[in-house]
C-alpha cells in the first residue's frame, strides 16, 4: 500500500481524477465477472470456466524497444509496428493512449482467430496446465498458447478466456467516441456478441456487418461464405453528442452528421467534371461531351456506371429525375406554370411533394426540370455534390480475391491465407471516424498488414495523418513461411515498407508515398522490481518509452553520455542518474551531478528543463533548469502501474 500511495503522488489532479473514475468502472465489472451470474446479473450472461479470474488478472506493462534496423522511414511518418503479444502491449500503450474525451484511439480493428480448428491463439489455460507449466509457456511468449483442435471439448473456453481480456484492454485504449470493429465467423460469432454484450454493453452496440466474400459451391448444406463485423461503440451516448456537433460542421452539415460513406464511383466522375471545367470554363456543351466521353470509357463493371447522375449544367453534374409527389396521396395541388407555354403544368396525381413557397423556392434555385411542354410533370434536379455519401447498409459483397489479389500484388504468392480487403476496412475506418484525417488505427492481430495498407490509402486520398498502431505476434505454425522471430517484420512490416516505398513484388508502377513507421519489439513485463533490478541501458529504454511528449520513437535517443540517454520530441533532454550494480548513493541526483548533467546537455544541444531520472535528489530545485522524476514512482505512474503489492511474487 505504501507504494501504491507514493506512485500516486505523481499523478496531477486530472489524472487523479480519471484514475478514480477508472478504478470505480473497473470494479463494478470486475465484481460482474467475478460473481456468479445468478447473483451479479438481472439477465442472462456468458459462463465459462475462468469467468471469475479474467479482469482480475493483472497485466503488467511490457517495455516496447525501438528496433531501427526494422524502422522504415521512421522520421517521416508516426506509425508504429509491434512485434509482441497484443495484451502485453495493449497494457503498456496505456501510458500513451489511456482513453477518455481527447486522448486514445479513435478506432480498434480486431481480427482475431476465429477458432476454426486451424488457428493458433494464446489463452489463459491455468485450470489444466501445471503452475510451471504456464509460467514457462508464459515466459516464452507471453501467454500459454497451442492449436486448438475442433474436438478439443473446452475450444470455446480457452478462445473466450483468450479474447475477454484483450477486448477489455482494447476498451480502455479507445476514445470515449472511438468505435472498435471485430471481425469473426460462425464459429465463434455467439461467444464474441455476447462477450461484447458485457464488455462494451448491450446499448452500445451498433451493427453486426455482413462480408460476404465467396460461394462455397461444395458445401452439403447452404454456402456460408460470409463472415462477420461487430461494432460497437464505448459509449453510445459520446457518440451521440459527437454526431450533433459533427452536424454543425461545414462537412457534415448536409449528412445532419450522419455516418455516411462516399458512393463508390462518385469521385472519378466528379474528378472528370472538374478536368473538363478546368479545360473548357463555363462551355456546359463541351463540358457535357467531355462527361459522355468519360463514361464511355469506363469499364464495364465501373462503378461510376451505376450512378445515375449524367448531366451537366451551370451548377454541375446532376440527375433531373427526382419525384415531385407527396408520399401516400393527398398533398398540395397548386398550380405551377411551365416557363415556355405559360402554361399550368399536369401536376402528380397524389399532389406536389412541397408546399407551393418551397416550390418556388426550388423553381427560382433551377431545382426543377420542366419537361418540353406542361403536359407532363415535370422532376426534381438534384446535384452529384450533394449526394456523393450514402448510408452503410449491414451486408458488403466484394469478392475475398480481391482482397487475395492485392496482398499478393504486394508480396507475392504462398505467404499468407485470407487477408482483409484495404478498401473495405479504409471505407469502414473513414465511416466511424467522420473520415477524421488525424484518427488513430489500432489492429492488436495486424497479420499481413491490411490495416497499415488501408490507412496509408486513406492519408494518400486526402493528405490526411491519420496513424495506425499494428500489433502482431507471429505465427509459430511450422507450415508459415517465416520463422516466428522474423514473421512481424518480414511480412506484416515489409507489406507496410512496399506500399510506402511503391516497389510490389508485381514489378508494376505503384504511387509511393512521403510516411513511415518506427517498429518495436516487445521485452519482459515492467514492474517496480524489473525496474529497481534494471541495467542503465533497460532502464533507459523504460524512460524513453514513457516521457510525455509522445517522443518514444526510434530517434529520440541520445548515445555517448554518462547521464543525458534521450531528448523529447520538443528537444528537452532526459538524463538518468543509475548505477544499478553499486550502492543507493550512485543513484541519487546531487549538485555536482547536476552541473555535469546541464553540461553535458550543452554540448548535445538538447533544451532545458531536462528531465532527470534518479532514485533521490539532493540538488537544489530549479523548476528552469531540471525536473526531477523518482524512480521508481514516477515512472510507475506514467506506466500506470499502482498495485505492486503482487510484485515480490512474481
Ligand atoms: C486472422 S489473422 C489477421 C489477418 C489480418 N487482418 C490481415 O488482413 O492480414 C490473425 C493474426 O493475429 C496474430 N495473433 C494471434 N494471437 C495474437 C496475439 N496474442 N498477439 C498478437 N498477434 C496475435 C496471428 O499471428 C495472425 O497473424
Amino acid at each position: 500500500m505504501g507504494h501504491l500511495e507514493s506512485a500516486l503522488d505523481h499523478l496531477s489532479i486530472d489524472e487523479l481524477r480519471q484514475k478514480v473514475q477508472e478504478l470505480q468502472e473497473e470494479m463494478r465489472m470486475r465484481n460482474a465477472f467475478a460473481g456468479s451470474p445468478d447473483a451479479e446479473s438481472s439477465d442472462a450472461v456468458l459462463q465459462w470456466l475462468g469467468r471469475s479470474r479474467i479482469l482480475a488478472e493483472r497485466v503488467p506493462p511490457v517495455g516496447l524497444k525501438p528496433v531501427e534496423k526494422d524502422s522504415f522511414r521512421a522520421k517521416k511518418g508516426n506509425h508504429r509496428i509491434i512485434e509482441g503479444d497484443n495484451l502485453a502491449v495493449m497494457a503498456s500503450l496505456l501510458t500513451e493512449f489511456r482513453g477518455g474525451p481527447s486522448r486514445g484511439v479513435d478506432v480498434v480493428y480486431f481480427d482475431p482467430p476465429y477458432n476454426t480448428g486451424q488457428d493458433i491463439f494464446a489463452y489463459n489455460d491455468n485450470y489444466n496446465l501445471s503452475k510451471s507449466d504456464v509460467q514457462a509457456l508464459r515466459r516464452r511468449h507471453g501467454r500459454a498458447e497451442s492449436l486448438v483442435s475442433l474436438d478439443d471439448p473446452t475450444r470455446h473456453t480457452k478462445w473466450i478466456n483468450h479474447m475477454a481480456p484483450r477486448l477489455w484492454a482494447a476498451r480502455k485504449l479507445l476514445k470515449t467516441t472511438g468505435v472498435i470493429i471485430v471481425s469473426i465467423d460462425e464459429h465463434e460469432l455467439p461467444r464474441l456478441w455476447l462477450l461484447m454484450e458485457e464488455l462494451f454493453g448491450e446499448k452500445n452496440r451498433i451493427a453486426a456487418l455482413v462480408w460476404e466474400r465467396a460461394r462455397k459451391n461444395d458445401a452439403s448444406y447452404v454456402s456460408e461464405g460470409h463472415e462477420y463485423m461487430l461494432i460497437w461503440a464505448r459509449n453510445k451516448v459520446e457518440l451521440d453528442a459527437k454526431r450533433s456537433q459533427m452536424s454543425q460542421t461545414e462537412q457534415w452539415q448536409g449528412d445532419k452528421g450522419r455516418w455516411r460513406k462516399r458512393k463508390e464511383g462518385v469521385d472519378a466522375i466528379l474528378i472528370a467534371y472538374a478536368e473538363a471545367k478546368e479545360q473548357y470554363r463555363n462551355n456546359v456543351p463541351k463540358i457535357q461531351a467531355a462527361l459522355n466521353a468519360f463514361f464511355k470509357s469506363l469499364p464495364k463493371n465501373h462503378p461510376a456506371r451505376k450512378i445515375r447522375y449524367k448531366k451537366v449544367n451551370s451548377r454541375g453534374v446532376y440527375n433531373d429525375d427526382g419525384n415531385l409527389n407527396w408520399p401516400g396521396g393527398g398533398g398540395p395541388k397548386y398550380k405551377v406554370l411551365h416557363p415556355r407555354t405559360g402554361k399550368a403544368v399536369k401536376p402528380p396525381a397524389s399532389g406536389w411533394r412541397f408546399q407551393e413557397d418551397e416550390m418556388k423556392s426550388l423553381i427560382a434555385q433551377h431545382r426543377i426540370a420542366f419537361k418540353a411542354d406542361h403536359t407532363k410533370t415535370p422532376r426534381l434536379i438534384t446535384y452529384l455534390q450533394e449526394m456523393e455519401t450514402e448510408v452503410q447498409t449491414s451486408v458488403i459483397v466484394k469478392s475475398g480475391q480481391r482482397a487475395v489479389e492485392t496482398f499478393e500484388a504486394v508480396m507475392g504468392k504462398g505467404i499468407f491465407k485470407n487477408p482483409k480487403d484495404p478498401e473495405i476496412l479504409a471505407s469502414l475506418f473513414n465511416l466511424v471516424t467522420w473520415r477524421d484525417q488525424r484518427a488513430v488505427v489500432l489492429d492488436a492481430y495486424a497479420g499481413s498488414g491490411t490495416t497499415g495498407h488501408a490507412v496509408i490509402n486513406m492519408n494518400a486520398e486526402d493528405q490526411g495523418q491519420r496513424q495506425f498502431i499494428l500489433i502482431e505476434n507471429g505465427d509459430p505454425r511450422a507450415a508459415s513461411k517465416f520463422a516466428r522471430a522474423r514473421y512481424t517484420a518480414d511480412m506484416t512490416a515489409e507489406r507496410v515498407r512496399r506500399v510506402i516505398s511503391g516497389k510490389w513484388a508485381d514489378n508494376k508502377p505503384h504511387a509511393s508515398h512521403d510516411t513511415g513507421f518506427s517498429y518495436y519489439r516487445a521485452q519482459d513485463e515492467i514492474t517496480k522490481r524489473a525496474i529497481m533490478e534494471a541495467t542503465r541501458e533497460r532502464l533507459a529504454d523504460i524512460i524513453l518509452q514513457i516521457v510525455e511528449d509522445d517522443s518514444n520513437r526510434v530517434d529520440c535517443r541520445v548515445e555517448g553520455h554518462k547521464f543525458l540517454i534521450g531528448r523529447t520530441k520538443l528537444g528537452f533532454g532526459i538524463s538518468l542518474v543509475w548505477n544499478a550494480t553499486k550502492t543507493a548513493t550512485d543513484q541519487l541526483l546531487t549538485w555536482p551531478i547536476l552541473e555535469k548533467i546541464l553540461e553535458e546537455a550543452d554540448t548535445a544541444k538538447v533544451s532545458r528543463p531536462i528531465h532527470v531520472y534518479a532514485s533521490a535528489n539532493s540538488a537544489p530545485l530549479t523548476e528552469d533548469l531540471y525536473r526531477f522524476h523518482q524512480i521508481p514512482n514516477a515512472i510507475l505512474a506514467r506506466l500506470g502501474v499502482f498495485d505492486t503489492d503482487g510484485d515480490e511474487d512474481r
